[in-house]
This record gives structure tokens, sequence and C-alpha cells, in this order.
């Protein structure tokens, strides 16, 4: 029997990790974070001081890096680099902006497709991203596109760093988001767009129960839970 696939995609702090990893746990499919890989992959130009916007410079780095995916009992996703964890690094807000530069260059993008398609082919799974419903998984049995203000995406990353201990001001953190969305839609390879045939949902007023409810909806009424 083949595997189900819900594709969820959208910019960056519309929620789509919490609540893709929530329905995940809800329906029992796997969560696949794409966005951690290209962390990954981001941190690691980093570690070796290359410059990420030049393709000359990052795509001789693909041939070393040794990257893995494992998932914990929990269903969380661990990222492995050179065999270390890097789960938390990759978090760092520092790491965004490397993981977005390096998204654009197209030896990267097809570098890590194959990887994200076979955790698809073996698993059910919820994957995230920006370019899922578009072209990881084109036929993914649902897709989702979750959005939300600018403003109030960036309000919630300024609460969750924040809380983290962070004290980036605001303002930075809304400048860098809607510089990130810009570098993220308009790039040439596989940019971030609403599929045709996704679902639209629109975070902005909604809290986070009522925003995961709403997207719990949409799936139970596709798949007739
Ligand atoms: O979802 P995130 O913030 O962890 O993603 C980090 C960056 O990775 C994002 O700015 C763009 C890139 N990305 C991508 O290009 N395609 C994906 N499927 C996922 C992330």
């Amino acid at each position: 029997m083949p595997f189900l696939s819900i594709a969820i995609d959208g910019p960056a702090g519309a929620g789509k990790s919490t609540l893709a990893r929530r329905l995940a746990q809800e329906i029992d499919f796997l969560y696949v974070d794409t966005g951690a890989i290209y962390r990954t992959v981001g941190l690691f130009v980093e570690k070796n001081r290359k410059n990420c916007v030049d393709s000359n410079e990052v795509i001789p780095l693909l041939d070393k890096i040794q990257m893995r995916i494992a998932y914990a009992e929990d269903g969380l996703q661990h990222m492995y680099l050179q065999g270390e964890d890097v789960t938390e690094e990759i978090r760092h807000n520092r790491v965004s902006q490397y993981a977005s530069q390096v998204s654009a260059i197209p030896e990267v993008r097809s570098f890590l497709i194959d990887m994200q398609r076979t955790l698809a082919k073996e698993h059910n799974v919820v994957m995230d991203g920006r370019d899922i419903g578009t072209i990881v998984l084109p036929k993914a049995d649902l897709k989702i596109f979750l959005t939300a203000s600018a403003e109030k995406r960036a309000k919630r990353r300024y609460q969750e760093l924040l809380q983290k201990g962070s004290n980036l001001p605001f303002e930075q953190i809304l400048e860098e988001l809607i510089r990130r969305d810009e570098a993220d839609m308009n790039r040439s390879v596989a940019p971030l767009r609403q599929a045709e045939d996704a679902v639209l949902l629109d975070t902005s007023d909604l809290d986070l129960e009522e925003s995961f409810l709403a997207l719990y909806a949409i799936v139970k009424e596709k798949f007739d839970l």
C-alpha cells in the first residue's frame, strides 16, 4: 500500500513546525522538518568558514558533508552533522540566514531532494518546508499553505526567543524575517509559493490551539478521519 503524505509549506514563523509536529503525532505519521536539513547544510558552510552566497565555495562542500537524520522514540527529528548531534545548534538565529542563502543554490536543493523523497516513499509523512507541495512531493495527498502576517510571525518568534533567554529586539527579528521571506520567495529555484491545489490557512488571527484545530479540521475532512 502506498504511503500517505501531507505537505505543509509557508513562510518562516508561520507555526509550520509546531503545528506539523503535533499533527503528525495526532495521526501517527512521521514528521519531517525539511528546514532542519537546509539549516544543517548552512551550519556546515558556516563551520567551514565559507561564503554561503558563493556557489563556488558551497558546492565542493557537498561532497564532504556527512548528514544523517534520525527519529527519536517521541518522533523528534534529530540532525547529525559529521557524527555530531546538531539539532539544537541549527536553531540559532544566525543559522537561519545561512540556511536561506544556501537553499537558493540549485545544487544544494538537488543534493537534498532525494533524501526528502525517500522519507516519503517509506513512511506516512507530514513534511514541512517551502517547496514540498510544488517540487518535492507534487503528488502529496494533501497540501496546505500555512501563513500569517509578517508582524504576527515576528511577534511569535520574538516571544519564542525571549523564552529561550535571547533578547534580540523585535525590530531586528521583523527585519530579518522580511528579508528571509523575500529571499525565499524571489529565488529562481523552487521559490516559496502556494501550490495551485494547496489549501490556504492564514493563522494571523488564530492562537496556536485555534490554528491546530483549523489544520486538523482540514486533515479530517480530507482523510475522512
Ligand atoms: O523552516 P526553516 O526556517 O527552518 O527553514 C530555514 C531555511 O531553509 C528557509 O529560510 C529556506 C530554506 N528552506 C527551503 O528553501 N526549502 C525547504 N523545503 C525548507 C527550508
